[in-house]
């Protein structure tokens, strides 16, 4: 079977490019989806790839995916700090999520140590920038047992 998968991204994100390029690099959401699409056709599954800013329609989109989807990479980006909703809701949709940053948030402010993703993420993937794309990917296929 074909899996479906979804890279859902937060708040800010489609500023990447122009946003504290020192920060979190010089490529474009739009350069990161396509790279996203390449990984897929080599991997041989069907890709949607969203980004909002607005922690509703995050829960929104995680909601749906229940069924849909048989799994999310997700880049809450800041709400990953503050938001019990998100982790509410990853915990009711019963679909496996790979919680995904460019930066190493370990490595940064203190406030960036914490995640409310990451206990209800089956892993981790930070501090790779860009190419945590696609690792993300690779480690989702794996956990899926198709990689
Ligand atoms: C981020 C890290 C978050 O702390 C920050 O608020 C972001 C981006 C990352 O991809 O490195 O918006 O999720």
């Amino acid at each position: 079977m074909t899996h479906r998968i979804l890279i859902l991204n937060g708040p800010n994100l489609n500023l990447l490019g122009t946003r504290q390029p020192e920060v979190y690099g010089p490529t474009t959401l739009a350069d990161i989806e396509e790279m996203c699409v390449k990984r897929a056709e080599a991997l041989g599954v069907t890709l949607d790839f969203e980004q909002s800013n607005h922690e509703g329609a995050l829960i929104d989109a995680i909601h749906a995916a229940r069924g849909k989807y048989a799994g999310i990479i997700l880049n809450a980006g800041a709400f990953t700090h503050t938001s019990i909703a998100l982790m509410d809701a990853i915990s009711s949709a019963m679909v496996p999520v790979v919680e995904l940053h460019l930066s190493n948030i370990h490595a940064r402010e203190d406030f960036r140590h914490k995640s409310y993703i990451a206990p209800v993420a089956i892993g981790q993937i930070c501090g790779f920038g860009a190419a945590g794309y696609p690792l993300a990917m690779d480690a989702l296929l794996t956990y899926l047992g198709e990689g």
